[in-house]
């Protein structure tokens, strides 16, 4: 699904050049869901930017569905991001004089679902992230979890075969970031989503059930659990 070859990502900030990402090499397959962790800087946003198409490596190549991403332009990668890719960040980005319900199917828009079906079809992504009694509060009116939960139903209602989410928890309290990471998951699954999920939260490495650690822009380990304790056996 996602195959990374000799992935390099090397930033220019004046003189100097700092790496991203070092000659990487990784692969993901369909429906699979990875986390990713390692210490600030160690180039977590990198690769999911370089994944979702935001970015492009200086070197190697990023290669989803069996589409090598180098050889789109901008318009087909404008393409790429807006049908393939679900994205939920650390900041919600909802639009604040819109209701949960509201900022849901506009992704549904991107679809070509409008009216009846689209205010159906909410409730029903809402459902997966279980909000959908709170579909016609607006932004201001959900807590922070719940916030991110609705980021996630919208991603999800773009029907992308792949979701990155860059620190989804960082700005939570523990309680509603396991919320959110279980609802992720649940419905990640449930949709059979290719999920690359970062985190600086050491305490959900033991429920994944593939973890990629990251140093200095090189997979420095990358473990799969199968243990009764991951997600896996707790949720799915
Ligand atoms: N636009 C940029 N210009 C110059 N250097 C950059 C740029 N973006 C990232 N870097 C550098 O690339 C390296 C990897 O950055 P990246 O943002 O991928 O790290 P990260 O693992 O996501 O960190 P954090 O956990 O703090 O979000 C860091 O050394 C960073 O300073
Ligand atoms: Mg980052």
């Amino acid at each position: 699904m996602i195959d990374l070859r000799g992935l390099t990502k090397i930033y220019k900030s004046g003189e100097e050049e700092v790496y991203g990402l070092k000659d990487l090499n990784l692969v993901i397959a369909k429906g699979e869901f990875v986390v990713v962790v390692g210490p600030s800087g160690c180039g977590k946003s990198t690769l999911l930017n370089l994944i979702g198409g935001i970015d492009v490596p200086t070197k190697g190549k990023v290669i989803v569905g069996g589409k090598d991403l180098s050889a789109f332009n901008d318009r087909s990668l404008t393409m790429f991001r807006r049908y393939n890719v679900g994205f939920v960040f650390q900041f919600f980005n909802l639009i604040s004089t819109l209701t949960a319900s509201e900022n849901v199917e506009l992704s549904l828009k991107f679809r070509k679902i409008t009216g009846e079906t689209a205010r159906e079809e909410a409730a029903r992504f809402l459902d997966l992230v279980s909000l959908v009694e709170l579909k016609n509060r607006f932004p201001s009116e959900l807590s922070g979890g719940e916030q991110q939960r609705v980021a996630i139903a919208r991603a999800l209602a773009k029907n992308p075969s792949i979701l990155l989410a860059d620190e989804p928890t960082g700005n939570l309290d523990t309680k509603s970031g396991e919320k959110v990471i279980s609802v992720l998951y649940s419905a990640a699954k449930k949709l059979d989503m290719t999920t690359i999920f970062v985190t600086h939260d050491l305490t959900f490495m033991k429920m994944a059930e593939r973890v990629i650690t990251l140093r200095d822009g090189e997979i420095i380990d990358d473990t799969k659990n199968t243990t009764e304790s991951s997600l896996a056996g707790e949720i799915g």
